[in-house]
């Protein structure tokens, strides 16, 4: 891996999509267009790792002398192991994923995940810059992913999707993620009213400073945001859906150039150690 990369790849493997790019370092701008492929069903480790591949071929990086890589993924990742597994298959958990992704693409990979790393990438690069106390940072997708970020520092695998719903026996995400808006085939009203329930419980436990959204539907954030109502300001992620690709690949680079990087990155890098 080059010592004076400038750039890096970015993989955001998703519930239901894995998308790719590689980005600019210095401004987190996207170099290439983004590569997306479904998420295979079931999302069984070598299914995965196969539709990886795809992702690299199709961005030509495939050449682990080429540009250092990231892979986001959505569970909870402890010293490059997956803990969790809410939208893959249960093969994840307590799973050597980042060892099992080094070996099968035959290169050397940064892991960690998704949530925080789209957090690392609008702290860096979007809507958390130079933001003081606490912001947390959500994605609404297939699930509910979250990065609590604090002075600039990430706390890891904070997965604020799974709060309980007291008496109704499913967490925050079964009821309150874009797929529920899909699955109930709910208006935007509606949806909203499940995120003001989310949103304040959210701010009653943690009273932060900023909420950032992010996830595929924070391109239609004009649409519900202006229905909810908080104490806190909450904003859509400058980066849109693209945040985990950025983020992952910002991390790609942590610890190959300590002193450039800012130290939150290389906090996170921490977090993944191999
Ligand atoms: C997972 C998180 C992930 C989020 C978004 C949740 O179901 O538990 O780890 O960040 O989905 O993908």
């Amino acid at each position: 891996m080059s010592a004076s990369a400038t750039r890096a790849v970015g993989v955001d493997i998703g519930g239901t999509g894995i998308k790719g790019a590689v980005v600019d370092l210095s401004t987190g701008e996207l170099l290439t267009d983004r590569i997306k492929v479904a998420t295979p069903h079931g999302a069984e480790p070598e299914d995965v790792l196969d539709a990886v591949k795809v992702v690299l071929d199709r961005l030509e990086v495939t050449d682990a002398g080429d540009v250092p890589l990231g892979v986001a993924f959505p569970a909870i990742v402890k010293n490059g192991r997956t803990l969790s597994a809410a939208n893959v298959a249960d093969t994840w958990i307590d799973f050597e994923a980042e060892s099992f992704f080094e070996k099968g693409l035959g290169r050397q990979i940064h892991f960690a995940n998704d949530a925080d790393v789209a957090g690392v990438a609008e702290l860096r690069y979007g809507a958390a810059r130079d933001q003081d106390g606490l912001v947390i940072l959500t994605t609404l997708g297939t699930g509910i992913g979250s990065a609590m970020i604090y002075n600039g520092v990430l706390i890891p695998n904070s997965e604020l999707g799974h709060v309980h719903r007291a008496k109704h026996g499913k967490d925050a995400e079964a009821w309150a993620a874009y797929s529920a808006m899909e699955r109930d085939e709910l208006d935007w009203p509606e949806w909203a009213e499940r995120l003001q329930w989310y949103y304040s419980h959210i701010e009653f436990l943690f009273s932060p400073d900023l909420f950032v959204v992010g996830g595929g539907v924070s391109k239609h954030a004009d649409k519900f945001l202006p229905l909810l109502d908080l104490k806190t300001p909450i904003v859509p992620a400058v980066h849109r859906n693209n945040a985990g690709i950025i983020g992952a690949a910002a991390l790609a680079l942590a610890g190959e150039r300590p002193g450039v990087l800012d130290e939150t990155t290389e906090d996170l890098a921490g977090t993944t150690a191999h």
